[in-house]
């Protein structure tokens, strides 16, 4: 049996400065312990994770163009462009990849706008509200999806 373990965990635009963001909705956690976090989970899940930033839309929907045979599913963070990137949801559809959609903050219980995700339809499920918690359930729904 070939082992599916393999995740690409995909932050957009302004992730990076998660530590200087509002405490209320993101909590206290830098960016880089975000990830520490995320990989710590990753490994007790038996996933192998990558990690992937940018600011920019179109190197985010480069690498999506670029992940086929690098990786067997998708987490992602697209930040506000969760609320409007068609380009990053064709991209998504493009890679055939399971995927799953998370945030920090309840983007449900915010303004209208954030209400809005054009990725969702793509997506195994969404996780959002629980901070560093939302990628644990994020990535447990994703090894259910590779390891069966
Ligand atoms: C976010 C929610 C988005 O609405 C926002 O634009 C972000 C972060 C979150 O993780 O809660 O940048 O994706």
């Amino acid at each position: 049996m070939t082992v599916r373990n393999r995740v690409e965990v995909m932050h957009g635009v302004n992730l990076s400065e998660l530590g200087r963001r509002d405490p209320e909705h993101y909590g206290g956690v830098s960016f880089s312990q975000l990830e520490h976090r995320v990989g710590e989970f990753g490994r007790q899940l038996g996933l192998e994770l990558r990690f992937f930033h940018t600011n920019h839309e179109g190197e985010f929907v480069e690498r999506l163009h670029r992940l086929e045979g690098l990786a067997d599913g998708i987490l992602l963070n697209p930040g506000a462009w969760t609320h409007y990137s068609w380009a990053i949801h064709d991209a998504l559809e493009l890679t055939g990849l399971p995927a799953v959609e998370v945030h920090l903050s309840d983007v449900d219980a915010r303004e209208e706008w954030r209400r809005i995700s054009v990725v969702r339809d793509l997506c195994l499920g969404a996780f959002a509200g629980r901070g560093v918690q939302s990628y644990r359930d994020g990535l447990e729904r994703l090894a259910r999806e590779l390891q069966g």
